[in-house]
This record gives structure tokens, sequence and C-alpha cells, in this order.
């Protein structure tokens, strides 16, 4: 009898585990299908990978619905090559959107078949997630000989792969953006950004492919991020503050910039940006602040910090250049009216192919303000001996390991 009872009360007990686990089991299913995102497949709208239909319709089109679901939205670009004209997607959507991309998508190779200075442009999103194991072919081979930007600066400016203006609280991740005909990833006035995981390429001597350009952004975040390029892996341009650059590798390329700067009078402050535990091999710079020569602007560029860099085989690996002056003669009105203040470059080794490897060129009108340097070890790997520190117009201090030696009292 009292088994009984004991047997009863045991099956009760089991009963209601069992219901509470699939109570439990009910609402784990049914709140994650809430967060499952509502999938539009461009090839229910008519996209073909196969490399050679335009497809600009049908991703417009897909766009179009996800952007205005109320919900969670994917546009979905499977396997295949997918051929896309000049595109651009506008928000504001109704939801949280991504754009999942597993396949290829191959630009026009003719620059004219872009018509606009953006390859594939998202404006006007909050909430914009790019991802996916795919790859963005900007295939600039065909137009990259006819890139004069090297000669002059008025020159017919090639399509960027990808563009993101007034884009905020968003990221990338993942994907791979090829042979840019110019810039591969372009930001203006995004805020709470983030770029993790993405591969960057194009041949060293691919001219103007920068890998990222930013400007009048805020609150960015690049990270775990190879970029090899024929210009400057990151270029950190006019109004940007609170950056965290880490954990990339650059190379071949330019190095990450702050700048140039001092071209146009409608700039604006430059402040906060950190780069950090990062690798550049056989670049031309790599630690770079460069200013026009003659600026039109008078903002200033503060707050800046390079920590554990290594070099490898760079050419200039530490410079601050207010001189510059790509297509000489530049106009004689001046020196450069940008202040450059509160840098702190630390824990920078490895070598260096030229003997000036810490070069710190500042404007005579304003010099450079609270430079830091400390633990620098940097060796000449080219020919001149060992290497050297160049200053002019700057004021800071040096601590720690020194090589070469501080040019800085
Ligand atoms: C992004 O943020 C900026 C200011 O932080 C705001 O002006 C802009 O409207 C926002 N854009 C979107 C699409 O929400
Ligand atoms: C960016 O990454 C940081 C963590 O590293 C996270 O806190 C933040 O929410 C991310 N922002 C976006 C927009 O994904
Ligand atoms: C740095 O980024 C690479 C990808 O470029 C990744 O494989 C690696 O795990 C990252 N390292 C850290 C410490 O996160």
């Amino acid at each position: 009898m009292a088994s009984f009872y004991l047997e009863n009360m045991m099956v009760c007990i089991i009963l209601g585990f069992k219901a509470l686990y699939m109570s439990l089991l009910f609402v784990a299913v049914t709140s994650s299908s809430a967060t499952i995102p509502k999938v539009f497949d461009v090839q229910s709208y008519g996209a073909k990978g196969d490399g050679k239909t335009d497809n600009t319709n049908a991703f417009t089109n897909a766009w179009k619905d996800a952007c205005a679901y109320n919900g969670r939205s994917r546009v979905y670009i499977p396997r295949g090559t997918f051929y896309l004209g000049g595109v651009t997607f506008k928000g504001p959507c109704s939801g949280k959107i991504s754009f999942f991309i597993d396949g290829t998508l191959l630009a026009p190779s003719n620059n004219d078949d872009i018509k606009s200075d953006t390859w594939i442009s998202f404006q006007y999103i909050d909430y914009l997630t790019i991802t996916g194991s795919g790859i963005i072919d900007g295939q600039g081979k065909e137009s990259w000989p006819h890139d004069e930007c090297y000669k002059h600066d008025k020159c017919p400016l090639l399509a960027m792969n990808m563009g993101f203006d007034f884009v905020n609280n968003s990221r990338i991740k993942w994907i791979t953006s090829r042979n840019s005909k110019a810039g591969h990833f372009n930001f203006f006035n995004v805020d709470h950004f983030n770029v993790t995981d993405v591969t960057i390429t194009a041949p060293g001597d691919s001219p103007n492919t920068d890998g990222i350009k930013i400007a009048f952004s805020s609150n960015v975040q690049i990270s775990n991020t190879h970029i090899g390029t024929g210009d400057d892996c990151i270029a950190i341009l006019s109004g940007n503050t609170n950056f965290d650059i880490y954990n990339v590798t650059c190379g071949p390329g330019h190095g990450i910039s702050v700048g140039s700067l001092g071209k146009s009078k409608e700039e604006k402050n430059v402040e906060g940006i950190t780069v950090r535990d990062s690798v550049f091999t056989g670049t031309i710079a790599a630690v770079r602040i460069k200013t026009w020569e003659s600026s039109a602007s008078t903002i200033a560029i503060s707050k800046i910090v390079y920590e554990n860099i290594q070099m490898v085989d760079v050419e200039s690996p530490i410079i601050i250049d207010q001189t510059y002056c790509p297509f000489p003669p530049c106009e004689k009105a001046g020196d450069s009216h940008i202040q450059v203040q509160d840098v702190t470059l630390k824990n920078i080794w490895g070598t260096s192919r030229s003997k000036v490897a810490v070069n710190l060129e500042c404007s005579k009108s304003f010099p450079c303000k609270d430079i830091q340097l400390i633990d620098i070890n940097l060796k000449n790997n080219g020919p001149g001996g060992p290497a050297t520190a160049l200053c002019e117009n700057v004021k800071g201090s040096a601590r720690g390991t020194m090589v070469p030696p501080s040019c800085l009292n």
C-alpha cells in the first residue's frame, strides 16, 4: 500500500517534470522562432547566379520587400556568381535587416556601367548587418590602367566597392572584398559600426584601392581583419571620433593613416583614435598622420594612440608628415594649419626598410604637441646603417626602450 502510494508519487513527480520541461521547451522554441528573420532570397525575385544575368532589379526588389517587412528580415544571396550593376539600397527600413552573402557579387568590369561613385551603396539605415562567407568582386583590373589620380587630383573617379552613408548601429562580418576599382569600403556619417573578420584584398600596385575610407563617423570598431591593397589599409579622414582598431594585419598597402587632412575648408576635428595589436608587413608606411602643406582647414588631430604594433620590412614605420603634397608644386600659402597633439606611440617594434624609421615632420606654424614615444624598437633592414629618428617642429617626450634614439628633447 505504502509502496503503491510512493510509486504514484514518483509518477506524478516525473510527469510534473515532463510538463515543466515541455513548457520550457515550448518557451525556448517560440522565443527563438521570434528572432529568426524572414528570408528574402534574391532568387525568388528572379536573380540568377550564372555570372552574366544582370541582377540589379532582382536585388533591388528583394531589398524593397525586406526593408518594408515589419520585423527582422534577411536579404539572402545563395552560392553562385551574381552579376550586379551599380545599386543603392536605401532605408529607413521597418525592422532590423541583414544582407547575407554566401555567393559572389560581380561588378561590371567597365566602370562606365556603374554610373555612380559606389558600386553597392547602403544609405539611411539603422541596424544593418552585412554578413556571410561570400565575396564582393569589384573587377578592378580593367579600369586600374585608366586611373590618373596619381598624376592630378581632378581625375575621373572610379567606383568604390561598397559604401555606407548615414548607417547606424550596424556591422559587417566575415565577407571578403576584392579588386575594387577604387576604395573597397567607404563610410560617411556612420555611428556605432563594427567591422570584424573581414578580408580586403587588391594587388599592391593597384592605384587608389584603399581598404577602408571613413569620414564624419563615430564609435567605430574595426577588428580581426586582414587588409592588403595598393593604397591605405585604413584612411581615417575628417570628423571622426572614438575609433578602436585592433588585430588588423595590413600589407601590402600604405598603412593605417590619419589623413590626409587639410585639403577642404569643411573638415572637422579628428579625436580619440586607437590602433592596437596590429601587424604591418611590407607596407609603404604604417603609423601615419598626414596633412596637406598649405592647408585650407584649421582643425585639430588629437588623442591618437598607436600601441602594440609590429613592423615587418616597412618602408616608413612611423611618419607624421605635415608637408604632404602629392601633386607638386603645392601652392605655398603657408604651412599646414592643422594642430597635431596628444599622440601616443607605444610598444612599436620590428624592421624598417629605410634608415629614417621614425619621422616626425610637423608644421612650423602649428608644431606638434604632446607627442609621447614609449618603447620603440625599430631596426633598419635597408641600406645606410642603423635606423634614425628625425624631428621637425615637434614637442613631446620619450621613455622606455628607444631604438632609434629619440630626437625629442
Ligand atoms: C544616425 O545617427 C545620427 C546621429 O547620431 C542621426 O542624425 C541619424 O538620423 C541616424 N540615422 C539613422 C538612419 O537612424
Ligand atoms: C560592436 O562590438 C562591441 C563589442 O566589441 C559591442 O559591444 C557592440 O554592441 C557592437 N556594436 C554593433 C553595432 O554591433
Ligand atoms: C585576429 O584576427 C584573426 C583574423 O584576421 C583571427 O584569426 C584571430 O583569432 C584574431 N586574434 C585574436 C586574438 O582575436
